[in-house]
């Protein structure tokens, strides 16, 4: 396996990682990432098969999970109830039950309530340049989970606060202040929460839950622990990252002078331009994938932002061609932990992106966009536009 070294801090990677991950991919379907000291995959049959192997995982190997320090005791114990961090059988039944409330029904019913916030978002736009980040990209993702759990609107702003913290704990140059504030933001989100399970608990009403509440399989309900940490997933998961595809897509979009959005667009604009780049695997198992071995307590990262431009799958594949067809990309995932939310997504990202080109067909770019240094996440500092 070819050692390759990339800070992923360095300023040029940051803005464009494409063109390593393109010297990576011609290295073979795995390199040795020097600053990660892993082995990494990148082209689509290897990044497609590693996530749907389930000789790996993402749960910890009991003999690899780390001491957990006491300023960080709420943080694990909320994810060690997050189907994200589990495998099967405990990861099939939090699945399972979240699945039989996060229906297609229930998803494609928020259609005309997400085009009614988009509306009155865009007629709030100011003259002049603004942060399309701030002003739609930040507001529709959290209001829209906010009010499918049946959580308060009013409250989006410590939702929003809440888990920009907690995903502190997921970046490359994290620090005790941010392991600080990470666990400060679990105590107090698991306590947001606890208040209002308890009172729909008590009155149940029409939403998302509720229905967690009553979600039952083989006689089995969710904990209040697992009912608190799905919830703080869903939250999370359900708005840093959609953010970041709007925003990723309004810059792609903008730079090709391209307004028409349809189901299409919206998966070539999250292969194009994924927000979340890295996701690791650790090995179970004693095994050979792609000519290399691996021992049990391995990992190995799958870079879904370099599956997502492989030529062998794509042609041309840095090209924004809104009617591209081809295999399924890997912005969601693959394999057992695909996005849970991708329907939610996709509904949000095609809502949102159509009314925007629709009622402000002179929106264009500011100045520039630049991304942030926040790796694995790839996603814009601020997006500054003119909408009128
Ligand atoms: C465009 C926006 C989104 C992107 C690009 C995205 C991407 C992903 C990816 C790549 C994974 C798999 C991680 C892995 O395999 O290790 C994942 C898992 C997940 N996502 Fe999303 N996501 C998005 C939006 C959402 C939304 C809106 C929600 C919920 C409301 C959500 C909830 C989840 C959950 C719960 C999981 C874990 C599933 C499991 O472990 O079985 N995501 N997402």
């Amino acid at each position: 396996m070819q050692e390759l070294s990339q800070s992923p801090t360095e300023p040029a990677f940051v803005q464009n990682p494409y063109p390593f991950y393109d010297r990576a991919r011609a290295a073979g379907p795995l390199f040795r990432w020097s600053e990660y000291d892993m082995a990494c995959a990148t082209s689509h049959a290897a990044v497609s098969a590693i996530l749907r192997d389930r000789r790996m995982g993402r749960e910890v190997p009991l003999e690899r999970a780390p001491e957990i320090p006491q300023h960080l005791a709420a943080f694990y114990a909320c994810e060690a109830h997050s189907m994200l961090e589990l495998e099967p059988p405990a990861h099939t039944r939090l699945r399972g039950l979240v699945l039989r409330a996060f229906t297609s029904r229930r998803v494609n019913a928020l259609a005309p309530e997400i085009e009614a916030l988009c509306h009155r978002l865009i007629d709030g736009f100011p003259q002049g340049p603004f942060d399309l980040l701030d002003a739609y990209a930040r507001q529709v993702p959290v209001i829209v989970i906010a009010r499918l759990m049946g959580l308060p609107e009013s409250r989006a702003d410590d939702l929003l606060a809440w888990s920009n913290a907690m995903v502190g704990m997921y970046q490359a140059k994290r620090t005790r202040a941010m392991e600080d504030a990470a666990e400060m933001a679990t105590q107090a989100f698991c306590d947001f929460l606890a208040v209002y399970i308890a009172e729909k608990r008590r009155n149940p009403a029409d939403d998302l839950i509720s229905e967690l509440i009553a979600a039952e399989q083989e006689g089995e309900k969710l904990s209040t622990e697992e009912l608190v940490s799905t919830c703080i997933l869903l939250l999370n998961a359900g708005h840093e990252a959609t953010v970041h595809s709007l925003g990723n897509a309004v810059r792609t979009l903008l730079m090709h002078g391209h307004r028409e959005i349809d189901a299409a667009c919206v998966e070539e604009l999250v292969r194009l331009d994924p927000p979340l780049h890295m996701f690791t695997r650790w090995v179970y198992e004693d095994l050979e994938i792609f000519g290399q071995r691996f021992s049990r307590g391995d990992r190995i990262a799958c870079l879904l932002g370099a599956a997502n431009r492989d030529p062998e799958v794509y042609p041309d594949p840095h090209r924004f061609d809104p009617a591209r067809r081809g295999p399924a990309h890997l912005g969601f995932g693959a394999g057992i932990h695909f996005c849970v939310g991708a329907p939610l997504a996709r509904l949000e990202m095609q809502c949102a992106l159509s009314l925007l080109m629709r009622q402000c067909p002179d929106l264009a770019l500011a100045e520039a966009p630049r991304y942030s240094d926040l790796y694995h996440f790839h996603g814009l500092e601020r997006l500054m536009v003119r909408a009128f």
